[in-house]
């Protein structure tokens, strides 16, 4: 092959490539690159929107208009104008304010105070203890204190009640002629003694081996009449004044007779058995 016919190819060779690159390039700019819409789609996607566009006002506009025709159209809130308090009246108020709640309180207080008298002077005028007691009469409580081995207790009088021993009245008379109510129900043949020790206050409860009175706080003793015995009590036990009145026993709870002072023996009684509290006369 001769040189001159190989350049001939060569020209057109390149002349074919030439033409295939303008015809790509001229489809190129026809479609808008690659991904993009062709023209007919965008034409076509323009012409939707605008009509959308269109309605969507339209029904806007509408729903606008039907609103305006059908709402009353509110006159605007009247507002109150602001006037500063008046600072003499208002101390006026809080001084009433004060007033009225201390004399409230105060009435409560007193109120309170009234009731819970009454229901004490109720309760004592009913026949509680702080009264005169009515408890039975006087054989049915001898018989009594006799079942229970010489000691009756009457909760209601906070009393222990005991006989007295007849052939004792006379000194009875020397030792407790002073308290006449408490010798009174001696001469009837019954004591009643208050429960409190009078040590510390200590409820004292009977010795059924010694037949004596034996505090368990601190060991005071008393005979079954309530005279000291031993322990480091002051003096004998309390006692309240006793009535009767047509052979019913009445315990007079309103007033405590201080106990006899120490030595007092009307009875002569010693322990009858063991002791409950310590030795007899101990201390
Ligand atoms: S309280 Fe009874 S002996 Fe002390």
């Amino acid at each position: 092959m001769s040189s001159t016919t190989i350049i001939t190819l060569a020209v057109a060779v390149l002349a074919v490539l030439g033409l295939a690159v303008v015809l790509t390039a001229s489809r190129r700019s026809d479609v808008g690159g690659i991904g993009s819409l062709s023209r007919e789609t965008r034409k076509r996607d323009r012409s939707i929107a605008k009509k959308a566009k269109s309605s969507s006002q339209e029904v806007e506009s509408q729903a606008f208009a039907s609103r305006g025709s059908s709402l009353a159209v509110m006159p605007p809130p009247e507002i109150e104008k602001w006037v500063a308090p008046d600072t003499e009246a208002l101390g006026e108020t809080r001084r009433a304010f004060l007033n009225r709640a201390t004399v409230t309180l105060m009435s409560a207080s007193l109120g309170g105070f009234a009731a819970a008298l009454i229901a004490f002077l109720w309760k004592g005028a009913e026949g509680g203890f702080g009264s005169k007691i009515s408890v039975g009469k006087i054989d049915d409580i001898i018989g009594q204190i006799r079942s229970a081995r010489g000691f009756l207790y009457l909760p209601e009088a906070r009393s222990w009640v005991t006989e007295y021993p007849r052939e004792a009245i006379s000194k009875a008379e020397v030792a407790y002629g002073g308290q006449g109510a408490v010798f009174s129900g001696m001469n009837a043949g019954i004591v009643a003694l208050y429960q409190k020790c009078p040590h510390l206050g200590c409820r004292v409860p009977e010795c059924s081996t010694s037949q004596w009175f034996e505090c368990p706080c601190h060991g005071s003793q008393y005979n079954r009449v309530g005279e000291k015995k031993g322990g480091p009590a002051p003096r004998g036990m309390d006692r309240f004044g006793v009535s009767v009145n047509n052979g019913v026993m009445v315990i007079d709870t309103g007033t405590v007779f201080g106990g006899p002072p120490i030595g007092t023996n009307t009875t002569g009684q010693e322990a009858e058995g063991p002791n409950c509290i310590g030795e007899p006369g101990s201390h």
